[in-house]
């Protein structure tokens, strides 16, 4: 009998770290790998994202204006993570809000991350970066309980091209990088040293690609405006 109660509690346990396990293929190394299955909705699903937005593919439609709260602000103690898939900033002096447009209730920022080469592409494009602003839907406690609703969560996606000129908040993020580059950092955040606006990672508004899609990491939950 112990010894079958004790092959279950292993059984168990290595299930749950593999859960929390996931990566990208490393396309450095092995350019045919293939993208790994990251298991539930990530690969049964019928929403996910990202996908390719396709210009004339797309419904025109018109909106209100999109009305953004305290994005101007600027963030003076914003942490960095490298969370080992991304790098992640949080602690923002006030709510920023986020409201209008074919929103129904108010969105507050709960974290910012950056994917090196785009998820979305536009007609088939990949840009160099893309980064999310992660907004939960102000009627939910928490991104876990967001996450299960359909209307939880708002993410602005940017997607960026090199330029000549410098962009003021991702210049700020550059700068501290460095204090989270090593492995050994992971999981230990830093102050990002000078302060940023998230508006100056917000290009114009007036026209944008809308739709509903999933988180786009594990659990890939379809709770994504
Ligand atoms: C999220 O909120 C729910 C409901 O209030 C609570 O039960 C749960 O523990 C919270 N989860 C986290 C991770 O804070
Ligand atoms: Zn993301």
């Amino acid at each position: 009998m112990h010894l079958i109660a004790l092959s279950l509690i292993v059984c168990c346990s290595v299930s749950f770290s593999w859960a929390n396990e996931w990566g990208y293929p490393d396309l450095d190394n092995n350019q045919d790998e293939p993208f790994p299955k990251w298991g539930g909705l990530c690969d049964s699903g019928k929403k996910q994202s990202p996908i390719n937005l396709h210009v004339k593919g797309a419904l025109k439609g018109e909106f209100d204006a999109l009305k953004f709260e305290n994005y101007d602000e600027h963030q003076k103690n914003l942490r960095m993570v490298n969370n080992g898939h991304s790098i992640q900033l949080s602690g923002f002096d006030h709510e920023l809000t986020l409201s209008g447009g074919a929103l129904l209730q108010d969105f507050v920022v709960e974290q910012i991350h950056m994917h090196w080469w785009s998820e979305h592409t536009i007609n088939d494009i990949r840009y160099p970066l893309e980064v999310h602003i992660v907004h939960r839907n102000n009627i939910y406690p928490n991104m876990t309980m967001a996450a299960n609703f359909k209307d939880g969560i708002v993410v602005i996606g940017v997607l960026y091209h090199v330029s000549n000129t410098p962009n003021e908040a991702i210049g700020s993020i550059i700068k501290s990088l460095g204090a989270v580059k090593s492995y050994d950092s992971m999981n230990k955040p830093v102050l990002v040293a000078d302060s940023l606006a998230v508006d100056d990672l917000v290009p114009s508004v007036e026209n944008y690609f809308t739709y509903a899609g999933s988180l786009t990491t594990p659990t890939c939950a379809e709770a994504v405006t």
